[in-house]
């Protein structure tokens, strides 16, 4: 098949210096849901894309985020129809055409899907959509016998026209061959002076060519942004979907209403998600997880039966099982916590190991490290990693014992069961079993405050 994906509008009412498609829902730009959408229901098709307004921030999109698709060009936006005509160079004469919206994000592949399967036998088929308020939108025409027979636009339209509650969502397909030949037909005599689409569907009816209507799933599927307002609207409708989704899946959701979801997320059964969650990009979470109120995790895989605490935030981190994260921890990318290790309060962890059954439970920093099994990283412990150049790399093997307030000034090594007495500034190797210390020696003198002035 072929498909159009129309996105030359400029999208006034976004009042925006963003072109209207690369405005996101969950985090993803609108064209980019369009364009992934149709790889799930063919990745062969290359799909054209009719661009006009803030061209080239769409394009710089599109090279850099995908690939395997086709640009033509609608210098001045005269009409839906006079869109797809600028594309009617790139489609195969052969095969059908569908047509989508960049500005329609939602459309779900199962029911693209079962719209090209009515596509099949040289028959026009619309995507249409029984609205309480069809205000706006084109009205689906139908004969006495319940043929279409064409579609009028909202401004177009007569008093017992806009009474049809039945409405053209924009999407269809149809044999290509027609599409040519119905385009050149189409003359822009309406209260828009436009080229519509939508009069194919009178030159179809009026050569008897077949036409099938088929609803979405979803509501909203066919919903289109013109305005932020929609946007945060499609948005929340979105997410409540994908929260739905979880919850049928085995997933407990404190609030269904308050969780995020911006990407791939993977989920599997028996996993808690307190409030205020946000997860983005790629998320694999097992078994029995307990996920806090208010975090934020994005590109990470959380082992079985961990806890990620409260207000914490993963970013590229890799939790082994039973770890204990948090409550108000980070782990920024190229972290491995293995299985049984805890990460505790204000700990920043950053291209590290983290071994089995290790801990550093409260303010830390520990960067550019491989820790061993059975570590002990006392408070506010410190790895130097950063010489305002380079970064170096902190070793510490297992058992050892890192007393409180350690710098350890990178490049460095604390060997298998070493102690590091409180307060060392470690810039030598620790031997192993021994215990290290760098400190001032502790004294005393005699003292007498100074007096408190009086005024
Ligand atoms: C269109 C349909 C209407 C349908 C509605 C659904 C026509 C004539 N009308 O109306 O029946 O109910 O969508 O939302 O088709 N575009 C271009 N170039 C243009 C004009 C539009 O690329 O010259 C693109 C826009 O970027 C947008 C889409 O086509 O993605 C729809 O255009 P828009 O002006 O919003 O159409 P509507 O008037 O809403
Ligand atoms: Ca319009």
């Amino acid at each position: 098949m072929n498909i159009v994906i129309l996105a030359a509008g400029q999208g006034k009412r976004m009042y925006s210096a963003l072109p209207k498609v690369l405005h996101s829902i969950a985090g993803k730009p609108m064209l980019g849901h369009v364009l992934d959408t149709v790889q799930k229901i063919d990745s062969s098709v290359k799909p054209c894309i009719v661009l006009g307004h803030g061209q080239d921030a769409v394009k710089e999109y599109l090279n850099l985020h995908h690939s395997n698709f086709t640009i033509a060009i609608q210098a001045e936006q005269k009409g839906t129809g006079h869109a797809v005509m600028q594309a009617l160079p790139y489609l195969n004469e052969d095969l059908s055409t569908l047509i989508l919206y960049g500005d329609v994000p939602l459309i779900q592949a199962s029911t693209l899907t079962d719209l090209l399967r009515l596509a099949q036998d040289e028959t026009l088929v619309i995507l249409t959509q029984e609205l309480e308020n069809p205000h706006g939108y084109g009205r689906i025409v139908r004969s006495l016998d319940g043929e279409v027979i064409g579609i009028v636009e909202e401004k177009d339209a007569t008093v017992e026209i806009k009474q049809i509650r039945e409405i053209n969502t924009g999407m269809m397909a149809c044999p290509t061959k027609e599409l040519r030949q119905w385009l050149a037909q189409i003359q822009p005599n309406n209260v828009q002076g436009e080229h519509y689409l939508t009069d194919i569907v009178g030159l179809a009816a009026g050569q008897g060519v077949p036409i099938r209507t088929m609803m979405p799933q979803y509501g909203f599927e066919v919903e289109g942004v013109n305005s932020r307002v929609q946007l945060a609207a499609l948005e929340r409708a979105w997410q409540s979907h994908q929260a739905l989704d979880l919850l049928q899946g085995g997933i407990t959701l404190i609030d269904p209403n308050r969780i995020d979801i911006r990407g791939n997320f993977k989920c599997s059964n028996d996993v808690t998600i307190d409030i205020g969650c946000v997860f983005e990009g790629q998320v694999e979470i097992a078994d029995g997880v307990h996920i806090g109120p208010y975090c934020v995790i994005k590109d990470s895989k959380i082992g079985a039966n961990s806890q990620i605490k409260a207000f914490s935030h993963l970013e590229g981190a890799v939790v082994g099982e039973s770890a204990v994260i948090g409550p108000y921890a980070r782990l920024r990318p190229g972290t491995e916590i293995d299985e049984h290790a805890h990460i505790g309060n204000f700990v920043e962890v950053k291209n590290s190991r983290i071994g089995k059954g290790s801990k550093a439970n409260h303010l830390s920093y520990i960067g550019d490290a491989q820790v061993g099994s059975r570590v002990n990283i006392g408070a506010g412990t410190i790895t130097c990693n950063y010489d305002g150049v380079n970064k170096y790399q902190t070793i510490i093997e297992d058992d050892a014992f890192i007393g409180s307030d350690t710098q350890l000034v990178a490049p460095v090594t604390v060997g298998k069961g070493a102690t590091i007495g409180a307060g060392t500034t470690l810039t030598k190797d620790a031997p192993t079993q021994q215990l290290t210390i760098s400190r001032v020696k502790q004294f005393s003198l005699k003292w007498q405050r100074p007096p408190k002035k009086i005024q």
